[in-house]
């Protein structure tokens, strides 16, 4: 077999069987295909395209690219989580700990953040003590014993999709469905959940710009899972911005918290449930997703939720006494308030540019190396739709220095867009893909 003839095939429109699509994997990762030829591969299939059978062929071989978990030691059925990438995105920290509640083992690896983009493993870092480097006997104890666990990437996992990533970032073949839903749902098998839920995002901030887009991709990805033996769903969510009230690390485990206690709503919570739901009806915990949102209600109501993040904290070297106290979290120095100019109503708020503020105010990694302030970032005191008067506060910037909360509050004010007519927020739940 060669690669070259493996190319052609795919530029004319051609169907790469399994065998030639492992030659073609293994091989890259191998080093024994160069850059150049893999390059060309990704461009003729982000162009010709590849149908359901090819996508979970690519999936299935980048899987086997490196190391899998075996999640066999952990009783029962165990969930998953993905999201397409949000700023304000703390889903994880209200919906593990919430389904967790409701019986699921939550056995879940995340990653940090980096650039504008915040990471599970940081926020939780908020919590003194938490570690996320937790041995795999210690990882399976606490599951099975308190049913939820997140920690850090231990293994290897599709080392293909490492160096196929890169190549695609440089080669301008990062949105392509079948390279997309092959790079995310490549992860997620080699991981061993049982139960995949992935959020697909849709909107200026997202990779894919259109309803329409975003679900293909979440129809590609559900398949893949189903193709590969899993329970999978995918709820397409819009991204037009922030997710919640806060962007920065403690600042987002408090809102977090602030959710499982029953004290704040509003998206995070809505899209708290809308995948929760989905875990709990594809897992077979629930008859329908009507009944599994009520579940999910009564374990925050019954203060359970709350509870499982507690208990996970302590179980992972943290206090439980700071998830009653957020007092105990970290906070920043300096709060300023950022004022309307004049009156109006929010139009827009950039997603991506409120993340690359908190980035600033040293909340965000530049590089994989850097370190990060975990007490500060931005709270939003309003959001898109809603009215607000002049002087009133938009948001708060929590900051290590009045210099820092001064510079910032420039560019914040610059993420606002603002309509002297009322503005409807167009849905937040686009659709459920089961
Ligand atoms: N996230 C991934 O992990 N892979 C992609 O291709 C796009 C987003």
């Amino acid at each position: 077999m060669q690669m070259t003839e493996l190319i052609g095939k795919k530029r004319d429109g051609g169907k790469l069987n399994a065998a030639e699509i492992d030659y073609m994997i293994q091989g890259y990762t191998a080093g024994s295909i160069p850059d150049y030829q893999m390059s060309a591969m990704c461009m003729a299939i982000l162009l010709r395209g590849m149908d359901e059978e090819e996508t979970l062929n690519l999936t299935l071989s980048m899987v086997n690219s490196g190391d899998t978990l075996d999640l066999s030691a952990i009783k029962g059925l165990k969930a998953d989580k993905h999201s397409t990438g949000g700023v304000g995105d703390k889903t994880s920290l209200v919906l593990c700990p919430m389904v967790a509640a409701c019986g699921v083992k939550i056995a879940k690896m995340s990653g940090r953040g980096l650039g504008h983009t915040g990471g599970t493993i940081d926020k939780l870092e908020s919590f003194p003590g938490f570690s996320t480097e937790v041995s795999d006997e210690q990882f399976f104890k606490n599951v099975n014993e308190l049913g939820i666990a997140i920690i850090g990437q231990t293994a290897e996992l599709v080392p293909a999709d490492k160096k196929i990533y890169a190549l695609r970032d440089v080669t301008a073949t990062v949105p392509s469905i079948p390279l997309m839903a092959s790079s995310i749902m490549s992860k997620k098998l080699a991981a061993g959940a049982d139960v995949i839920v992935l959020d697909v995002k849709c909107g200026d901030g997202a990779f894919m710009k259109t309803e329409d887009e975003a679900r293909v991709l979440a129809e590609t990805m559900t398949k893949i899972g189903k193709g590969a033996g899993r329970k999978c769903a995918a709820v397409i969510t819009d991204m037009d911005q922030p997710l919640g009230w806060a962007i920065g690390n403690a600042l987002e485990v408090k809102e977090a918290i602030s959710v499982l206690r029953g004290e704040s709503g509003g998206d995070l919570l809505e899209l708290c449930i809308a995948l929760g739901s989905c875990m709990l009806t594809v897992g077979g915990f629930a008859p329908d997703n009507e009944a599994a949102a009520g579940m999910l209600r009564e374990a925050i109501a019954s203060g359970k939720a709350l509870e499982k993040l507690a208990d996970m904290i302590e179980g992972q070297g943290g206090s439980r006494c700071d998830v009653y106290d957020t007092s105990r979290l970290p906070a920043a120095p300096v709060v300023k308030e950022l004022l309307a100019e004049s009156d109006g109503y929010v139009s827009a708020i950039a997603a991506e540019s409120v993340g690359l503020v908190s980035m600033q105010l040293g909340g965000g990694r530049v590089t994989k190396e850097s370190s990060i302030d975990l007490s500060v970032g931005v709270v939003l005191k309003k959001k898109v739709g809603e009215f607000v008067k002049r002087g009133e506060s938009l948001a708060q910037i929590h900051a290590a220095s009045d210099e820092a909360a001064e510079k910032a509050a420039k560019t914040l004010m610059e993420c606002f867009e603002f309509s002297a007519e009322p503005v409807v927020r167009p849905r937040f739940i686009k659709d459920i893909v089961m």
